[in-house]
């Protein structure tokens, strides 16, 4: 039972992005993907899952100073050819 309470309040993952709605879900398409890879000088598409990121659902480093202020882990997932 505390499993399924133990979030309430201030320990939500998501600290504020579109919480107007129920669920946030980003969908890419490969094509998406593609462009995004082209935009990149290194051909890369780096996803946040920091819930940090000025440029959600894309990562924007914010997870480097997130990590140093609660001495978590998180990264991005990094898409490459
Ligand atoms: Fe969230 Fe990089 S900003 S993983």
């Amino acid at each position: 039972f505390m499993i399924l309470t133990g979030r309430k309040g201030g320990q939500h993952v998501n600290p504020g992005i579109k919480k107007d709605q129920p669920k946030v879900v980003d969908s890419f398409t490969m094509k998406d993907i593609e462009d995004l890879m082209k935009k990149d000088k290194n051909g890369v598409v780096a996803i946040c899952r920091c819930w940090r990121s000025k440029n959600f659902p894309l990562c924007d480093g914010s997870h480097t100073a997130f990590n140093k202020t609660c001495g978590d882990n998180v990264g991005p997932a990094v898409l490459k050819k």
